[in-house]
């Protein structure tokens, strides 16, 4: 008998507007069932579509919001690494400009389900912090300073 689907509800779909992005800061467990720091960035795009990808940019391995915190291009309309400016399609995540050219994003599966935003496929850890959506920008810049 398979096991269902891993899903969690990780904000309300209507916490991110459309045309903008969000940062997570998540625990999920590892595949040696160790827990490990999980960064995402979820997009919601003005066509109403969810893209979720992990934080983290294919070049160098830092955050894409580095810096100014922001996400996109000047234009909006590619997601921008804030590090070496490294340009990635909004709805592959795949890298059009830039050092890592060619390379993609992780994909992360989302779903809105019940108004829900909901990361599917992922055991995360649930229990980390009392309100672990509070300041999610500075959670994510609390995981990149200790890596593992
Ligand atoms: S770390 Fe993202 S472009 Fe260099």
């Amino acid at each position: 008998m398979s096991q269902p689907p891993d899903v969690y509800a990780i904000c309300a779909a209507s916490d991110i507007e459309k045309g903008d992005a969000k940062a997570f800061s998540l625990s999920r467990v590892a595949e040696d069932g160790e827990t490990r720091p999980f960064p995402i960035v979820v997009v919601r795009t003005h066509g109403d579509e969810f893209h979720g990808y992990v934080n983290v940019c294919p070049h160098n391995g830092t955050w894409l919001n580095f810096g100014d915190g922001t996400f996109f291009s000047r234009d909006r309309a590619f997601l921008q690494c804030g590090r070496h400016g490294a340009l990635f399609e909004i709805d592959s995540g795949l890298c059009i400009q830039g050092d890592c050219r060619g390379d993609s994003l992780e994909p992360v599966a989302v779903a809105v389900i019940g108004g829900d935003l909901c990361i599917c496929g992922v055991a995360l850890i649930e229990d980390v912090e009392p309100d672990p959506f509070g300041d999610v920008e500075e959670e994510t810049m609390d995981i990149m300073i200790h890596p593992d």
